[in-house]
């Protein structure tokens, strides 16, 4: 070593860009550190059944991708991902009732990847961005990097409200509209038909692409399929899907679904990324899906996740105090829980820790960070002994502090 060992190399006068200097931490990062704590029952994360992950199906498919697929398993590969999957992908996404061709898919990995690289394409310092009010955390995260400014709609159970959208849209020209359509994270809320409708009129009259990130809509354990934005607007929307909730987060596979002029645009910036997604975990998914064991499996997360979200809402309606409200979602893994307007969610919080339990409160979901009165109960991953007791956790403190 050229350097002595006392020499302390001063890292923090390093010159990194303010604008990374000034990134906040993720709340929900934060909250997951303290609430995986022994103990804690966690209502906070997004995260799925883990005693539901296939992880024989898993193994198998690793393997047979291996046996079938030899070094190329290994090997660099395309940036838009490999071939199998998605022509697969395409006919899923045909076969759920969007027309679409294998020009039109480009793999990331993940969701969030895909969020990430329309943000690199699209956003310019204080580009307005049209989000849900409040929206999905990780979107936010990914559009604050590039210093976007947004334009907020409020929602009811039917969704945005569209009255607000175009007044936003003539007031702020936003570049993009973002909307997690299906049972949102964070409220559970789905847009109705005519909605969606309505929001897609809008983005034709305007020429503004609508971001539509659906990593829920497959999860679906009550009430009607409804069509997907895709399938209604066509080349006005950039769908986002995602394998993590389906099959595992883990694996990193997503997808972006957009015209295939414009995929040229989001796979430039994909290679300046990561060059590709892992291959190995592509043909995993490809092989996984095309043994037929996706569908069973969905059909069993969809059953799991029923009784988990009933008996949460059971024991809330059993044990919450009056002046709460919440949402039913008939799908996902979020529910929306508001206090009265005195309270604060966020306050709360360590009290509910020392408790034993924990949620997100709901402040980083509001780009403006409002909504201290409100949280988000995530019931896919508890227990079922674990939801009736942590909801009863919860009750005890609300009632305590109305
Ligand atoms: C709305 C939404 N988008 C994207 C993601 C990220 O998904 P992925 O794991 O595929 O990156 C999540 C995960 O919680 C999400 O809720």
């Amino acid at each position: 070593m050229i350097v002595n060992q006392n020499d302390k190399v001063r890292t923090d006068q390093w010159k990194i860009t303010p604008h990374v200097l000034e990134l906040e931490a993720s709340a929900i990062r934060e909250i997951l550190k303290i609430s995986s704590q022994p103990g804690v029952i966690s209502f906070a994360g997004g995260l799925p059944a883990p005693e539901l992950f296939p992880l024989e199906d898993l193994k198998e498919a690793l393997a047979s991708a291996i046996a079938k697929y030899g070094p190329n398993c290994v090997q660099y590969s395309l940036s838009m991902g490999i071939t199998p999957l998605r022509e697969m992908v395409a006919r899923r996404v045909t076969e759920a009732g969007a027309k679409t061709e294998i020009s039109n898919i480009l793999i990331t990995a993940g969701a969030q990847q895909a969020i990430e690289l329309v943000a690199r394409a699209f956003i310019d310092p204080g580009d307005y961005i049209l989000t849900e009010y409040p929206t999905y955390i990780g979107a936010l995260q990914a559009f604050d990097y590039y210093r976007a400014r947004y334009t907020t709609v409020e929602m009811d159970d039917e969704g945005m409200i569209i009255e607000q959208v175009e007044e936003k849209l003539k007031k702020h020209k936003p570049k993009l509209i973002y909307t997690v359509s299906n049972f949102q994270n964070p409220t559970g809320i789905t847009m109705t038909v005519p909605r969606r409708k309505a929001l897609i009129e809008l983005a034709m009259k305007h020429n503004v692409p609508i971001v539509d990130d659906d990593p829920y809509s497959d999860i679906r354990f009550a009430g009607e399929e409804l069509p997907t934005l895709k399938s209604l607007g066509g080349d006005v929307i950039i769908a986002i899907n995602t394998f993590s909730k389906v099959v595992a987060p883990g694996l990193r596979v997503g997808w972006m679904n957009a015209a295939a002029d414009t995929l040229v645009y989001f796979e430039k910036v994909k290679q300046c990324t990561d060059l590709h997604t892992n291959a190995p975990c592509q043909y995993m998914i490809y092989e996984y899906v095309t043994a037929g064991k996706l569908e069973p499996h969905i059909e069993e997360l969809k059953v799991d996740y029923k009784v988990k979200r009933d008996l949460m809402i059971n024991t809330m309606r059993e044990t919450f105090p009056d002046g709460i409200k919440w949402t039913e979602p008939e799908g996902g893994l979020f529910l929306w829980v508001e206090l009265p307007k005195h309270m604060s969610a966020k306050e709360l919080l360590p009290k509910a820790i020392e408790l034993k339990v924990a949620y997100v409160h709901g402040e980083p979901f509001f780009p403006d960070r409002q909504g201290a009165n409100t949280m988000r109960l995530n019931f896919s991953n508890a227990t079922h002994e674990g939801i009736v007791e942590g909801i009863k956790r919860l009750a005890k403190l609300l009632k305590e502090n109305m």
